[in-house]
């Protein structure tokens, strides 16, 4: 497929990128800093400037393209993961403008040159538990699609809006428009460099509900997105299967989750649900801290 990937240069972006690009698809990525890697474009734009997003809507995704004398090919996808990925980095009503308007303009620009099919980054802090004042405990465990999301924080509240907005794209142009509610994106190196501390205190992780989701895993769930048809409006968790400490399922709960209803739940399970996406996509993460750490 042919696939215009905004924030392709950021942490979680090169490694999708990466992904799709062995995967056979061709990649423009548009960012405000470029990507080195081979068979990319970059474009650089601003998210938040409409008339930009417009313009590489129907950009070249290289010189090759001009070569057939047919014009601009029409992209069959659109991946936006552009934002500010976090709260602490902005004003809060920076974050809040950023994620917001650029979500916006991309899906409005994608839907008005008639990109059928659409994949957004939204994210875990939904839940309201990541970047709440004090501990937040989930309503129930584990936590799916449907669980609440009310959360405090203006990233957070960042996504969900986008989250509306998407579904409203949806409805008007019938076009197939997926949002990913991405856990912790943890990249091949950080196993080494990270795993460890959160080995010997599970409490490091306890606002990202214990899960995470490898760099590389979240490659192949943009894929599946890419591959599967139809689904209409749809939002996705995104995690790996285990929990992202040594701890047992039982030993968490027992710690941390005292009170909170809990379904029975395998020795390692990832209290951030992915049945959906396994279910509709047919996602089936690869990785896992125990590859690198021995479990
Ligand atoms: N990293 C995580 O753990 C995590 C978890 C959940 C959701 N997400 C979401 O995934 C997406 C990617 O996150 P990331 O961790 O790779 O963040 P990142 O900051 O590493 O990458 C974001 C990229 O977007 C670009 N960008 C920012 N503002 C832009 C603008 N106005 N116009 C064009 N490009 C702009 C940046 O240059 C950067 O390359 C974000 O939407 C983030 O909210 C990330």
């Amino acid at each position: 497929m042919r696939i215009l990937f905004t924030g392709g240069s950021g942490k979680a972006g090169r490694h999708a990128v990466s992904y799709l690009v062995e995967k056979g698809h061709r990649v423009l990525n548009v960012d405000r800093v470029p990507l080195d890697l081979p068979g990319v474009e970059n474009r650089l734009a601003d998210v938040t400037d409409a008339g930009q997003m417009f313009d590489v809507m129907a950009s070249y995704a290289g010189f090759d393209e001009l070569e057939p004398g047919e014009g601009v090919p029409k992209f069959d996808a659109v991946v936006h993961f552009a934002a500010v990925p976090r709260l602490l980095l902005t004003s809060d009503n920076e974050c809040y403008r950023v994620n917001t308007i650029g979500t916006y303009n991309v899906i409005d620009a994608a839907v008005k040159f008639g990109v059928r099919k659409i994949i957004f980054a939204s994210s875990e802090t939904t839940y309201g538990v990541c970047f709440a004042d004090g501990e937040r405990k989930p309503d129930y465990l584990p936590i799916d699609e449907e669980h609440p999301v009310i959360p405090e924080d203006s990233y957070a509240m960042s996504k969900v809006a986008n989250e509306v907005t998407a579904r409203s794209f949806q409805r008007r142009s019938g076009f197939d428009i997926y949002g990913l509610r991405i856990n912790n994106v943890i990249e091949p190196h950080e196993y080494e460099q990270d795993f460890p501390a959160y080995l010997a205190d599970a409490s490091l992780r306890r606002r990202n509900i214990f899960a995470y989701i490898d760099a590389r895993d979240l490659g192949q769930m943009v894929d599946r997105c890419l591959q599967t048809d139809g689904l209409g409006f749809e939002i996705f968790n995104v995690s790996n299967d285990d929990h992202s400490v040594a701890a047992s399922t039982s030993e968490l709960t027992e710690t941390y989750y005292q009170g909170v209803p809990c379904r029975e739940m395998g020795l390692t399970e990832t209290f951030y649900s992915n049945d959906k996406a396994k279910r509709l996509l047919g996602f089936r993460p690869e990785y896992s801290w125990r590859m690198y750490l021995g479990g």
